[in-house]
């Protein structure tokens, strides 16, 4: 079986015994040079702790000798250090590195190495997103991220569902919402046209065609066929919005399930939420600690609530009565009808309910043409799960099922039923009650670790103005 030339950090931290005979990794993060002793704080990204390795310099000394090698060594090397791993006795840590040999892999210039020992800004680190994985936040946001992907697997997999890919390229709006990056191999320069219209015949995939805003539709085809489906992959929005939580290109997890309404739907996504959040706080405790002490305080009592209480649920409408009898002045005022904007959810998790909340039945007006009607014929069963500080994580609905109203839904927008004519199949041709969400991924890594800016949820944000890296 395959295995890493290194033993990682994490592990020998994680140590029961002492052990000799020990070789480790990494770039190290800080250095004190002594007359007798120097200290190399050595991290190879496994954990947020570094493993302290002690250099006696009293010891044999290699070829070079120990000052010129150690003054060879500063923040941002990578070393390998041999050693035997000893208890320590300062405070904090139970092991070091007593090593016997250092040997230097790479360099790092101290006068140009970008990350010095100081905190550095946010923003800044922005900058330098390529090295920023190697200061302490990001190495627990990578890490973080990591346990809330694998289980989102985990937890759908336990139920059965099937992981599906959906395209990433696509000819249909799935949103009904614009926004979308064209895809396009016809020359920008000279567009060959037909009447005075671009001719899309003569472009790569024969009809105009774009970068997914998600993969719901193509679920759908899925889970009513196999039950129960979910996607996860990147999806694409070419919203002019500079804002912390929102991005071009992002990641989404898209349940979609047959046999199940609105209700089901909430519990779902209740459960699912609860799930990964309780994973984190199981698998990653010194990363929820350190987001506790240094990014959002009280976040990890945050999420243990979080995970014990049931999510408060509400209608739009109910939504609206609280917010208008809250007397709270509001940037946009709040009526029967309006999209409830980022202030007014956050006024309903942050003040209200401090905590999860679920709006059921928006007015049809503001939500997409698949969502199934109430029999009001003007609110339809969509849901949005809203959480404190960031609003809307998730957006999701009952699907229309009937033909019919689907048909019907589709010309009052004015949308031309031919483009869908594949998804008004699945309902022709054995329709069933089905329901599904989708969940922003970097909104969820957020949310889990307090940071405020959605950039800084993912490994290189792409935003509008922004594709660096
Ligand atoms: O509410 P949205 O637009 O819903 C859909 O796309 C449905 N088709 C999903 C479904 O039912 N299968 O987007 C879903 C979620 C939002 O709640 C939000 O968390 C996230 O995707 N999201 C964004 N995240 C980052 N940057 C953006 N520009 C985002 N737009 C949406
Ligand atoms: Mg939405």
């Amino acid at each position: 079986m395959f295995q890493t030339p290194y033993p990682s950090v994490a592990s020998l931290l994680a140590s029961e015994t002492p052990r000799q005979g020990i070789k480790a990794a990494g770039w190290v993060r800080t250095k004190r040079d002594g007359k007798e002793t120097a200290f190399l704080e050595l991290n190879d990204g496994s954990t947020q702790g570094n493993l302290q390795v002690v250099i006696d310099k009293t010891q044999t000394p290699p070829a070079e000798g120990w000052d010129p090698l150690l003054a060879s060594i500063g923040t941002g090397a990578s070393v390998e250090v041999a050693g035997s791993l000893k208890e320590s006795p300062a405070a904090g840590q139970k092991w070091e590195l007593s090593a016997m040999s250092v040997v230097l892999l790479g360099a790092a210039d101290a006068e140009t190495y970008p990350l010095q020992k100081k905190k550095h800004s946010l923003e800044f680190l922005r900058e330098i997103a390529h090295l920023r994985a190697r200061t302490n936040t990001f190495g627990a946001v990578a890490r973080v991220r990591n346990t809330l992907s694998f289980a989102t697997h985990e937890y759908f997999q336990k139920l059965g569902f099937y992981y599906v890919n959906t395209p990433i390229v696509t000819a249909s709006d799935a949103e009904g919402a614009g926004q979308m990056f064209q895809v396009t191999t016809l020359p920008l320069d000279n567009v060959p046209r037909a009447g005075g219209a671009v001719d899309y015949t003569k472009d790569f995939f024969g009809k105009k065609s774009h970068l997914t805003v998600s993969g719901q539709l193509n679920g759908e085809a899925y889970a009513t066929a196999l039950g129960g489906v979910y996607t996860f992959g990147p999806t694409f929005r070419a919203e002019n919005s500079n804002t912390t939580r929102h991005l071009a290109e992002f990641w989404m997890i898209e349940p979609e399930v047959s046999f199940i309404d609105i209700h089901g739907n909430m519990d779902l996504a209740e459960d699912f939420l609860k799930f990964v959040f309780a994973r984190v706080l199981e698998r990653n405790p010194e990363e929820m600690a350190f987001f506790n002490q240094w990014v959002e305080k009280g976040v990890v009592e945050t999420l243990q609530t979080v995970v014990r209480k049931p999510f408060a649920r509400i209608t739009y409408s109910e939504a609206v009565e609280i917010l208008t009898k809250s007397g709270q002045k509001f940037e946009f005022p709040i009526y029967w009808g309006i999209d409830l904007q980022s202030e007014h959810e956050r006024y309903l998790t942050d003040v209200v309910y401090q905590g999860p909340v679920i709006v059921t039945g928006y007015p049809k007006e503001i939500k997409a043409f698949y969502m199934k009607l109430n029999d009001d014929g003007k609110t339809v069963r969509a849901m949005d799960v809203l959480v404190p500080r960031l609003g809307e994580i998730i957006g999701g609905s009952q699907r229309e099922e009937d033909l019919v109203a689907l048909e019907q839904r589709l010309g009052e927008l004015g949308m031309n039923p031919e483009d869908y004519r594949w998804y008004l199949d699945l309902r022709r041709f054995g329709t069933v009650v089905h329901s599904g969400f989708g969940l922003g991924f970097e909104r969820l890594v957020q949310y889990v670790t307090g940071m405020g800016n959605i950039r800084d949820v993912i490994p290189f944000p792409r935003t509008a103005g922004n594709a660096d890296f």
